[in-house]
């Protein structure tokens, strides 16, 4: 028995905004951004929405699956940013590509959200409820964003990536040994910290009650908090995975982290004693787009053939909640 991703897409606003335009906005430099986080530009919404980019980067990765809408059983999209509260990006999704027989409905774990996505479905695929997934992150986060904060603004883009995952019956050996298909999985969550990672919604307003104090509707963070958060727990998940699966860091040949801060993913790979050409990036040219990170970056690198069947790759990611979490898997695709 194995559950594989079969299919990957992606899709990205056109608009690019570089940090000299940035600089336009507020009191930074591309110095300081390239210097503090590696990024150098990142896509922005001109009108595309959550659910657009979403269905989008899903068309993709079932034309790469070989599959049809129609034989899609469930559809899963992790966003922070969603346009509607009601109804979920998911059955938007499931609406405009034509998924009519699929079950579908939203995960928020901020920039975990695409791993909270991919292990979820594993368990239903696991279980024998159903035969396959499309799994998404997907964000807009330009909405969500206060464009006068200088220590946020310049940190995050929109787009969505996607995955096609299929249970199959039987074990696939791949050349070098190895069974295809997703091996072990961990999760994490630190509610107590959550408010160093933050965006409020509407405060509760009703003809009995009404909330005094107003909230802004924009992300506030405490970005020291959050990386020395994440460079502590993203070791930390990733060991704890390898070890349940008896594995050690040399058996891995990918580790396809989320995209937040080159500093971040270079602290990472020191801690874990692994050789950074280890890790692949590309937030220098999209910046931090939450849950579409992952599967943004694992699609680009499926399509420009940089991973092949047998391929060991760890999948891991930190957010808001705070939330954390890591996927081992044996490519086949
Ligand atoms: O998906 C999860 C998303 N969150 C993260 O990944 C956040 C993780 N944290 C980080 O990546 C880093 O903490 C940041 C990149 C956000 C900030 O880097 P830092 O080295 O922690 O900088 P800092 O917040 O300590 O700020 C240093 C200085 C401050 O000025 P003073 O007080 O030293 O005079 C800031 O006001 O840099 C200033 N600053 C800026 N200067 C120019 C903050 N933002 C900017 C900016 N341009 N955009």
């Amino acid at each position: 028995m194995a559950i594989k991703i079969t299919g990957t897409g992606s899709a990205l606003p056109e608009k690019k905004v570089t940090n000299f335009d940035m600089a336009k906005l507020v009191e930074t430099s591309d110095e300081w951004i390239r210097g503090r986080t590696g990024i150098a530009e990142r896509r922005i919404s001109t009108g595309d929405t959550v659910a657009s980019l979403a269905a989008k980067a899903c068309e993709k990765a079932l034309a790469m699956a070989g599959k049809d809408a129609q034989d899609v059983d469930l559809i899963l999209v992790a966003t922070c940013s969603p346009e509607l509260l009601l109804p979920c990006c998911a059955c938007q999704v499931q609406s405009a590509i034509g998924a009519d027989r699929a079950v579908a409905f939203d995960l928020n774990a901020a920039c975990s959200g695409f791993l909270f996505a991919l292990n979820t479905a594993n368990v239903y695929l696991r279980s024998g409820l159903y035969k396959n997934a499309l799994i998404v992150g997907s964000e807009v986060l330009s909405k969500l964003i206060d464009w006068t904060d200088r220590s946020t603004c310049v940190l995050f883009g929109d787009g969505a990536g996607a995955a096609f995952m299929e249970f199959s019956e039987t074990d696939d050996v791949c050349e070098n040994g190895r069974l295809a298909g997703i091996e072990e999985m961990v999760m994490g969550s630190d509610g107590a910290k959550g408010m160093v990672l933050a965006c409020a919604e509407r405060t509760a307003s009703n003809p009995y009650y009404k909330e005094i104090e107003q909230v802004k509707p924009y992300v506030q963070m405490d970005g020291q908090e959050v990386y020395k958060f994440a460079t502590r727990q993203v070791p930390a998940c990733i060991k704890e995975a390898l070890d349940r699966a008896g594995l050690t860091v040399d058996d891995v040949d990918l580790f396809v982290l989320h995209q937040a801060n080159v500093r971040i993913i270079e602290s990472v790979a020191k801690r874990l004693k692994a050789d950074l050409s280890k890790f692949p990036m590309n937030l220098e040219h999209i910046g931090n787009m939450s849950s579409a990170t992952i599967p943004v970056l694992l699609d680009e690198l499926n399509r420009d053939g940089k991973i092949k069947k047998g391929d060991r790759l760890v999948l891991s990611g930190f957010g808001a909640g705070l939330t954390y979490g890591a996927s081992i898997l044996v490519w086949d695709n």
